[in-house]
């Protein structure tokens, strides 16, 4: 086979068997195939799309690069939720505990933010202690023993695509939608679940802006599921305003263990027991996802879920404390105030904005490697619908540095928009595709 007459083949728009896909990301992550070659082979399938066949062979080809994960030995159906990326997208560090609460062991393999989106790695690095980078005995006993266990991706999972993803991300390939599904799905399908869940997020703080690629990046990725024999759900939820209150990693860890706690804004709280209903469902645990919805309710209500967190902690080595004493967690010197200069009502809440200006506090990373301040980023008061009255707070920044405090003052007031039109409250679940 020759890697010319498969770009070839592509170039002119036409279907690769299995066969050629295979031999393409065999040889390209064992050093055969140069990146021109390859960047060319990725411009090709960004113009000509891919059939769900061949993004599904692509999906087998990558996560078949690296290390398979056995999760067997631990019993019970394994749901994985993977969210598509977000800003205050807190989903992960409620919906473990709470799920591994209710019965379903959580296996999940998390990754680090970059740019305007954070990484629930990150966000656990801001508990004193705390091991991500568990070796996979270790992780399947945790999973045995606390039915919950959070790891780092490691750089043996899905090799190809760690390789494919740094060469789209310098040759303007990444908006793909085959190539967006089976990047996702090959680590998915690597990390050993039975079952996963996505939470495709749709807005202007996701990497799909609008309803309609959403709804056809979800359907690629549950149609690759059933091709390849793991079943996967998506809802498709709102990113258009943060999910979250809180953006940045100490603030994140401090509201997810206030939604465990009962407390903490409704809105990250309904995304959290919408998805975990669903996981019940998936594991066959609860065929009625609104009843699967009230059971984990309660299992906040009856501090189950805030419980099995501490236990969660404790067993990958973090500081516990956190958990009642939030001032554990990394806490930034200086505290500033945005003070509202108007009253109305809360129009808009550019995400991507807000998260961007989390980043520039030091909470993320523009480039990858990059050390981040824990400790830094921003609590919002209000959500798309409040009413705010003239002197309020609209958010409040934390951060470790005055200057950077200034530069992002205006644009903050510049990202949420006030009116005296009343809106309605933002619709956050937008769809389940399965
Ligand atoms: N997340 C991924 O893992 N891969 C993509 O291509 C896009 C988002
Ligand atoms: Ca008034």
């Amino acid at each position: 086979m020759r890697v010319l007459d498969v770009i070839t083949k592509k170039r002119d728009g036409l279907v690769l068997t299995d066969l050629e896909i295979k031999y393409l990301i065999h040889a390209y992550t064992n050093d055969e195939i140069p990146d021109y070659q390859m960047a060319a082979w990725l411009m090709a399938v960004f113009f000509k799309g891919m059939t769900v066949e061949e993004t599904a062979s692509l999906t087998m080809a990558m996560a078949t690069s690296g290390n398979m994960i056995d999760l067997s030995a631990v019993s019970g159906i394994k749901v994985d939720k993977h969210s598509t990326g977000g800003v205050a997208d807190t989903t992960t560090l409620v919906l473990a505990p709470l799920v591994a609460a209710a019965g379903v062991p959580v296996a999940k393999m998390s990754g680090r933010g970059l740019g305007f989106t954070g990484g629930t790695i990150d966000k656990l690095d801001a508990i004193a202690g705390f091991k991500t980078a568990l070796k996979p005995d270790e992780f399947i006993h945790n999973l045995q023993r606390h039915n919950v266990a959070i790891i780092g991706q490691s750089a043996d999972i899905a090799p190809a695509d760690g390789k494919i993803y740094a060469l789209r991300d310098v040759t303007a390939t990444i908006e793909s939608i085959p190539l967006i599904a089976s990047s996702i799905m090959s680590k998915k399908i690597a990390a050993g679940a039975d079952k996963i869940l996505l939470d495709v997020k749709v807005g202007n703080g996701a990497f799909m802006k609008s309803m309609e690629d959403a709804v056809m990046l979800a359907e690629t990725m549950v149609h690759i599921g059933q091709l390849v024999g793991r079943e996967t759900r998506a809802v498709l939820s709102s990113m258009d305003e943060p999910l979250g209150q809180a953006i940045g990693n100490s603030l994140e860890v401090e509201e997810a263990i206030a939604i465990l706690d009962g407390r903490g804004e409704q809105a990250l709280r309904h995304v959290c027991l919408f998805l975990g209903a669903q996981m019940l469902n998936m594991a066959g645990l609860e065929s009625d996802v609104k009843v699967g919805y009230e059971n984990l309710n309660t299992l906040i209500k009856n501090k189950a879920a805030l419980h099995k967190f501490k236990e969660f902690i404790n067993a990958q080595g973090g500081n516990v404390d956190v958990v009642d004493n939030p001032k554990a967690l990394p806490q930034a010197k200086i505290e500033t105030k945005v003070i509202c200069s108007e009253e109305g009502y809360i129009q808009k809440i550019d995400a991507a904005k807000l998260g961007y200006c989390a980043m520039r506090l030091g909470a993320g990373r523009e480039y990858k490697g990059q050390e981040i301040d824990l400790s830094a980023g921003i609590i919002l008061e209000k959500r798309v619908g409040d009413h705010i009255e003239k002197g309020q707070t609209l958010c409040t920044i934390y951060a470790n540095n005055e200057a950077k405090i200034k530069e992002v003052q205006s644009l903050l007031v510049d990202a949420i928009k006030i009116d005296t039109k009343q809106v309605p409250k933002t619709n956050l679940i937008l769809g389940v595709v399965d």
